[in-house]
C-alpha cells in the first residue's frame, strides 16, 4: 500500500478535544486507520530562523510541521488565503480585501512548503493537497520532479467563472491546480464550475466523462461530499444527552423549547441574518415569546482578519438587541457563546435542540448539518433548518430548506419547525437519516484515494480512463470507486444531459464541439 502523505495548512492536533473546522473531522479517520504522514503548518508564528519541520508520531501518523513567520501569518494566511481567496471562493467578493504584497508571500510559503515538504518524500508516496491555502502546491511539487500521484480535494465551494476572475491571481491557480492528477469538490456543481473556468481562462479541453485536458496533461474532476461518522456521532450524542452538562442546560431551559446553531464565527455563516430572522420570528409569532431559547455556539476563528473582527461586534450587537428588545426578567431569548465546545458536549446540545439552525450564505459541505441529524433521537427527532446554498443541501433535501439572506423566511421556517407534528419530523429526519448513514468520513477518504490512484495509473499509461467507464472496475477486491462517490460523481452525467438536452433546465454549453 503506498503511504498517504496528507497536506493541509492546519495540522490538528487529534487528542485536543475542541476543534472548529470541518477539514480535521473529515480526514481524521481516513488517517487514524491507514496512517501516513499529515504535513503543514503548525499553528504557531515565530521570526526565529526557519527551521526543518518538527516530527511527531502518535495513531500510526508522522506528524510533520512548520511554524510561519509573522509576515508569513499576515499575507498567506491572514490575507491571500482567507481575506481573498475565502470570500471569493465564497462569491462574497465584497469582502475581498487584496493587496500584492499577501499574494507575493502566499506564493512564497507555498515554495517552502514544496521544499520542506520534498525530503520527507518516498517514491512510492501519494500525495493528496487540501484546501485553498495550497493551490499553487501540485505544480511546485511537480516543478520539482515529483512524479508520485498528486490529488488536490477543496473542502470550500468553487464559484461561477465570473466571480472567480475576480481573483487577481485566478489564472496561475487554476495552472497551478491542474498540476494534479484529480480534483475533487464537495458538489458536482463545483468542480462544473471549475471546468468552465479552466475552459475559459486557460483554454482547457473538457472531455465527456468529466475530465479535462491541459499542457498535455489530463485530470480528472469529481464530486466527493465529505461525510461525517453517523453511527459514532448518534452514539456519542445518545451518551452525552445524558452527561452533567446537557442536564444543566436541559435543567435551565424549563418547558422552553431550544434551537441551536454552531458554528466557526465566519462571514459566510449568515450569523447576524439569522440573529435577524429569530428577531423577525419572536415578532411575527408571539406565541413563542417565553417557549424558545437560540443557543447559539460561535467559536471565533481567524480574529486577526478585519472582517472577522467585524463579525464578532456585530454579532454581539444583533444578539444584544435581540435581547434588550425581547427579553424579559425570567426569559433570556438568545445565548451567545464565543468558543468551541468540547464535542460530546455539542453532540449532547444537538441532540436536545428541537431545531438545528444552519443558515450559510454559502457552504462547501457544512458538517454540522450532518451532525445535527445523526445526533437526534430517532423516535422524537428535531427538525433541520437548512440554507439552500451548503452543499449538504443536496443530501438533506427533507430539511426546511431557506434562502439565509430572507429574515422572514428563517422566522416562517423555525415557526415551522418549532410546530412540526411528531409524525412529520420522524418522516423528515428518517429521509435525512437515510442520505447520511450509509456513507462515512472513512469511506470518502478511500474513495479519494482509490480514484487518485487511478488517475495516476491511467496518466503513467498514457491512457485515461474516464471515471463513468471505470465505476463498476475492481482492485484487489475492492472498488475502486466507493458507491457513494460514484453516484452523484464529476460533470459526466451533467455533460451528457447538456448534450441530450441542451436546454434542459442548465446553460446551454457555450461550444458543444469542445466537448469530446
Ligand atoms: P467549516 O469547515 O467551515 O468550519 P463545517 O460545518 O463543515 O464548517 O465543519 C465544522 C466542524 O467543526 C464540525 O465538525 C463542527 O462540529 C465543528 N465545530 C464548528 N463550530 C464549533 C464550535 N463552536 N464548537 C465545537 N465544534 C465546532
Ligand atoms: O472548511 C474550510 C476550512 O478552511 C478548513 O480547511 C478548516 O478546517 C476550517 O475551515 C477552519 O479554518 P482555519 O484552519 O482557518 O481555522
Amino acid at each position: 500500500m503506498n503511504r498517504l502523505v496528507v497536506v493541509s495548512n492546519r495540522v490538528p492536533d487529534l487528542s485536543a478535544g475542541a476543534q472548529a473546522g470541518g477539514l480535521a473531522v473529515a480526514l481524521e479517520s481516513l488517517m487514524k486507520r491507514r496512517g501516513g504522514l499529515w504535513f503543514g503548518w503548525s499553528g504557531k508564528v515565530s521570526d526565529g530562523p526557519e527551521a526543518a519541520p518538527v516530527i511527531t508520531r502518535a495513531d500510526d501518523i508522522d506528524f510533520a510541521t512548520i511554524d510561519l513567520t509573522t509576515e508569513e501569518h499576515e499575507g498567506y494566511y491572514n490575507g491571500f488565503s482567507n481575506a481573498v481567496l475565502w470570500p471569493a471562493l465564497h462569491s462574497l467578493t465584497d469582502l475581498m480585501s487584496f493587496d500584492r504584497r499577501s499574494a507575493q508571500v502566499y506564493h512564497a510559503v507555498n515554495e517552502r512548503i514544496g521544499a520542506a515538504l520534498l525530503p520527507q518524500l518516498h517514491p512510492t508516496d501519494m500525495i493528496w493537497v487540501h484546501d485553498y491555502h495550497l493551490m499553487p502546491l501540485p505544480a511546485i511539487l511537480r516543478r520539482a520532479g515529483v512524479r508520485a500521484p498528486i490529488g488536490f480535494f477543496l473542502h470550500v465551494p468553487f464559484p461561477t467563472a465570473d466571480v472567480f476572475a475576480t481573483v487577481p491571481e485566478a489564472r496561475v491557480l487554476l495552472r497551478d491546480m491542474l498540476a494534479a492528477d484529480l480534483i475533487g469538490f464537495q458538489t458536482p456543481n463545483d468542480a462544473e464550475n471549475f471546468a468552465a473556468s479552466a475552459q475559459r481562462q486557460l483554454g482547457a479541453l473538457r472531455h465527456a466523462d468529466g475530465s479535462i485536458s491541459h499542457a498535455g496533461h489530463r485530470i480528472r474532476l469529481g464530486a466527493f461530499p465529505v461525510e461525517i461518522e453517523p453511527r459514532e456521532f448518534a452514539a456519542l450524542a445518545a451518551q452525552s444527552w445524558r452527561n452533567p452538562a446537557t442536564d444543566r442546560l436541559r435543567h435551565s431551559l424549563g418547558e422552553q423549547k431550544l434551537v441551536i446553531g454552531v458554528d466557526r464565527l465566519d462571514p459566510t455563516k449568515g450569523l447576524v441574518q439569522r440573529m435577524a430572522g429569530y428577531r423577525r420570528m419572536l415578532e411575527t409569532h408571539p406565541e413563542w415569546r417565553h417557549n424558545v431559547t437560540l443557543l447559539q455556539i460561535a467559536a471565533a476563528s481567524r480574529q486577526d482578519v478585519a472582517t472577522y473582527r467585524d463579525l464578532r461586534a456585530a454579532l454581539e450587537r444583533a444578539a444584544g438587541n435581540v435581547n434588550a428588545e425581547w427579553g424579559e426578567p425570567d426569559w433570556t431569548p438568545l445565548r451567545v457563546i464565543a468558543r468551541a465546545v468540547a464535542r460530546p458536549t455539542m453532540a449532547g446540545y444537538m441532540r436536545e435542540a428541537r431545531v438545528g439552525l444552519v443558515t450559510p450564505l454559502r457552504d462547501g459541505m457544512n458538517l454540522v448539518a450532518k451532525e445535527y441529524v445523526a445526533a437526534q433521537n430517532p423516535r422524537d427527532p428535531g427538525v433541520l433548518v437548512l440554507s439552500r446554498f451548503a452543499g449538504a443541501a443536496r443530501q438533506l433535501s427533507a430539511a426546511l430548506l431557506v434562502n439565509p439572506h430572507d429574515p422572514d423566511e428563517i422566522a416562517e421556517a423555525l415557526n415551522t419547525a418549532l410546530s412540526m407534528p411528531l409524525g412529520e419530523r420522524q418522516d423528515r429526519w428518517l429521509a435525512m437519516w437515510r442520505a447520511i448513514e450509509g456513507h462515512s468520513a472513512l469511506a470518502w477518504g478511500r474513495s479519494f484515494v482509490a480514484a487518485l490512484m487511478q488517475a495516476s495509473r491511467a496518466q503513467h499509461a498514457g491512457r485515461y480512463v474516464g471515471l463513468a467507464e471505470t465505476s463498476n472496475m475492481t482492485h484487489g477486491g475492492m472498488p475502486l470507486i466507493a458507491p457513494h462517490a460514484a453516484e452523484p460523481i464529476s460533470l459526466t452525467d451533467r455533460v451528457a444531459a447538456r448534450l441530450a438536452n441542451p436546454m434542459g433546465g442548465m446553460d446551454a454549453p457555450k461550444d458543444p464541439k469542445r466537448l469530446s
